[in-house]
Parts: structure tokens; C-alpha cells; sequence
């Protein structure tokens, strides 16, 4: 069989023709990727670079779509660890043209933190530009550089992938929610299962009571079909989206 005709039955038969489009319906209500495109692009771009974990291949889709559905100009993310998530941002903006910056923070060298990654931490997106590295706590460095952003066009997506804890996350997603009212959010680790399996469930917790403590208009889009989790919090009339 020709190569050709061997990727085309691999990856689908529009390999190797024009770029599909990625993001079909943008100016309708509901939320919709071209799984297909984006498949292809996590396994020949992203899985090379940052493999499967700690994201697996379905929550990779996520972030994508998100980036690609809701187009944001400032993306803040914490914790940055040794990179892998800006470097997916970074990837994903480069490929599909969006014009972010990309904030990426992790705690001071001299916290204390079980995954605190020290001289390790954002070496995946170290250089590449368009990617900033800060130190502080995630949520009041991203604030800061927000509040220096002329407020008009700004649409941001924020990650929540700090300290997974309850309590954490609650202060966090309410400080977005409640500081940026144009905000996207994606958490990590928000996989669901019952208390017997021991598992963490405080960033599920932190969203079902911070939302439902709130008037919001965020709609819901869940990758929770297994562990880590990631859940994408979106607002159909962000600037963008
Ligand atoms: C699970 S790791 C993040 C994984 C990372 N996003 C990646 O792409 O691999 C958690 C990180 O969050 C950092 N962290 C914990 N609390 C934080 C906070 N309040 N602000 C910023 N970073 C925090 C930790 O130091 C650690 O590096």
C-alpha cells in the first residue's frame, strides 16, 4: 500500500489535503470542535513533546478546544512545574495563530511544596517567546498582570493546576470568577468518584459549591471519564468565543 493511502486509513481520510477547519460554528450557541483535526494535532505535535502524562490524550482535546473555540489573549496558568501545560499552550497558539501571552507561575524557589519542581521548574518553555515565567501564588501574580492590561479587549483563559486541595481551589476559582467576569476557566484534577475510593475530590467540590453559591453563566465541559480529570468552565458570550 502507498504511504499515502496507509495514513490516510491511520488518521483519517482527509490526511495530507487542505487544513480542515478546526473550530466549525464559532458564531453558534453551542460548543463544537473538529475532533478529528484536533486528534491529529495532539498526537503529531503535542504527544511527542509532553507524552501522556500528567495530561492524558482526552484532556490534551480539552485544552485545545478551548484555546481554539474561545480564542483568549491572555492565558495565566499555575502551577508551571517543569512546563508541560505552557508548553501545549505555547504549541497550540504557535499552529493555529492566536495571539496570546502565556503567564505561566509556580511558587518561590524557597516555598515549600510536595511538587515544587525547584531548578526543574518551566524548562519546556524556557526561552520560547510569547511564554513569561513569574514566581508569587498563582492567583494574585495573574491579577496583578491582568490589572496592568487595558481592560477593553482583554479575554482571558485561566488554569487552575496548583495545589489541589479544597480549599485551594475554592479561593482561586472565586477570585477569578469574582475579579474577571470575562474569564474562562480550566481546572485540573476534578476527576469525580465516591469517597470510598479515596481518591481526592476537593477541585470537583471547590467548582459544584463556588458555582453554586453564584448567578453565572458559565457553561460546563468535563473530561472526567478517569483520573486526573480536567473540567473547562466557558461563557458563550466571552469577547471572543
Ligand atoms: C501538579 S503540578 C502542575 C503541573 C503542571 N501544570 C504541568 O504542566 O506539568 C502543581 C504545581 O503547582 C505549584 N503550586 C502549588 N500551589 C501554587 C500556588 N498557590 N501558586 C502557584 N503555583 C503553585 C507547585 O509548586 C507545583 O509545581
Amino acid at each position: 500500500m502507498q504511504l499515502k493511502g496507509l495514513l490516510s486509513r491511520l488518521f483519517g481520510g482527509g490526511y495530507g489535503k487542505s487544513q480542515p477547519d478546526v473550530s466549525p460554528n464559532r458564531h453558534c450557541s453551542e460548543f463544537e470542535v473538529n475532533n478529528w483535526a484536533i486528534s491529529d494535532f495532539v498526537i503529531r505535535k503535542l504527544f511527542p513533546i509532553v507524552g501522556f502524562k500528567p495530561f492524558p490524550l482526552n484532556e490534551q482535546m480539552l485544552i485545545l478546544a478551548a484555546i481554539l473555540r474561545l480564542r483568549p489573549t491572555h492565558i495565566f496558568e499555575w502551577g508551571t512545574n517543569i512546563g508541560k501545560s505552557a508548553r501545549i499552550f505555547h504549541e497550540v497558539c504557535k499552529e493555529f495563530g492566536i495571539n496570546a501571552e502565556i503567564h505561566s507561575i509556580d511558587l518561590p524557589d524557597d516555598m515549600e511544596h510536595v511538587e515544587h519542581p525547584k531548578e526543574r521548574r518551566g524548562y519546556l518553555v524556557r526561552g520560547i517567546t510569547g511564554v513569561t515565567l513569574h514566581q508569587g501564588d498563582g492567583l494574585d501574580t495573574s491579577l496583578r498582570i491582568l490589572s496592568r492590561c487595558g481592560a477593553a479587549d482583554v479575554s482571558p483563559l485561566f488554569f487552575i493546576d496548583g495545589d489541589h486541595s479544597y480549599e485551594s481551589v475554592r479561593r482561586e476559582l472565586e477570585g477569578v470568577i469574582d475579579r474577571v467576569p470575562a474569564a474562562n476557566v480550566l481546572l485540573h484534577d476534578t476527576f469525580y468518584q465516591s469517597v470510598e475510593s479515596g481518591y481526592n475530590i476537593g477541585p470537583y467540590k471547590a467548582i459544584e459549591d463556588v458555582l453554586g453559591k453564584r448567578t453565572h453563566s458559565f457553561r460546563i465541559l468535563s473530561q472526567n471519564i478517569g483520573l486526573p480529570g480536567m473540567t473547562l468552565l466557558w461563557q458563550p458570550r466571552s469577547k471572543r468565543a
